[in-house]
């Protein structure tokens, strides 16, 4: 992904998305068309979406995707989407079946990228999760430009 002002373009189009259909304010709106542009922009990817906590019952339950359907409802501590939320850092699964706990969604997926979603004053919303079909496919590089989309998406999902 090239960079325009430091901001990578990804991000861009995401704000520049949102702001042109004027969907400020809705939630679900956003993180469907946030994971549409991950899917059409970012190259070999087989499933994206996004895992939300739900601290009632302590619980990462599916959100808006695009892929095969996958596990609804995921414990805090399992897998990667879990210890990605619990730890609180992105983790980058150069091969998914070396990866103790793994979750299996998609028997396409072979590498994967988590990335926790939490507001600046704290607030744990979830994660974004990306699988792809190539050993490892994310890059030092994509895992920045993805965390700063997280960043870019953020006011958008807590309006
Ligand atoms: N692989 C994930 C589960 C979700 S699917 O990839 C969509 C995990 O291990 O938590």
């Amino acid at each position: 992904m090239s960079e325009k002002q430091g901001t990578p373009l990804i991000s861009q189009l995401l704000a520049t998305w949102i702001e042109g259909e004027s969907s400020q304010s809705y939630a679900v709106t956003n993180y469907a068309n946030a994971a549409a542009i991950l899917f059409q922009n970012m190259s070999v990817l087989n499933w994206v979406g996004f895992y939300l906590f739900d601290d009632v019952n302590n619980v990462m339950s599916l959100g808006p995707f695009l892929g095969k359907p996958a596990v609804a409802l995921i414990s805090p501590d399992n897998g990667v989407v879990g210890k990605a939320f619990s730890s609180q850092q992105t983790i980058v699964v150069e091969d998914v079946h070396q990866f103790p706990g793994h979750i299996v969604c998609d028997t396409d997926s072979n590498s994967e990228i988590v990335i926790p979603i939490t507001t600046t004053d704290g607030r744990q919303i979830g994660v974004l999760d990306i699988d792809s079909p190539e050993l490892n496919r994310f890059s030092r590089q994509d895992q920045a430009d993805l965390e700063d989309f997280v960043r870019t998406l953020l006011p958008y999902i807590t309006a």
